[in-house]
């Protein structure tokens, strides 16, 4: 069977100028429609993570009996509370960040590599290099007690609240 030459693919007429502007616009949705599919799987994670504050809420002044001594395990803070008011320790370690034991005694010891301090968190014994960090405390409008855990105050800062 023979073929004339315009059945032959060799001589089939070239791609209309028509036929490629369509296929160019489905193929360019195609890929913009992917691609959204694509980005769309990144919206449920978060790309910024928020952090903690640095302030904590403590709690009214009055929760706390004088003579008082409470722990905030999630901020590694101490909170005491005495005739003349209250103050705050950070039981982060100033060697290398570990988090110290307080001892019956009131004196605080790392675990890590044998950092002492006493009561009021300055440095008995060991590698740290200063004293335990005391924290900025203040009242809030609402008369709660705050600490900044990002502020330090000279040891010996006493709140009066
Ligand atoms: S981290 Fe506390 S002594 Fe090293």
């Amino acid at each position: 069977m023979q073929t004339s030459i315009e059945q032959s693919e060799r001589f089939k007429p070239p791609v209309t100028r028509r036929d490629f502007l369509g296929l160019a616009a489905t193929w360019s949705t195609i890929v913009a429609f992917v691609m959204a599919m694509l980005g769309s799987l990144r919206l449920p994670m978060p790309s910024v993570f928020p952090e903690s504050s640095p302030k904590v809420k403590l709690g009214r002044p009055e929760q706390f009996a004088n003579g008082s001594t409470t722990y905030f395990p999630m901020r590694h803070l101490w909170l005491f509370r005495n005739e003349k008011g209250f103050h705050a320790i950070s039981s982060v370690c100033t060697h290398l960040g570990c988090i110290t034991e307080r001892a019956v005694d009131g004196a605080f010891n790392c675990p890590c590599h044998g950092s002492s301090f006493d009561a009021n968190g300055r440095v008995t014994g060991g590698p740290a290099p200063k004293g335990l960090v005391w924290v900025e405390l203040s009242v809030s409008p609402d008369g709660g007690l705050i600490a900044d855990t990002l502020k330090e105050v000279t040891a010996g800062t006493i709140l009066d609240a």
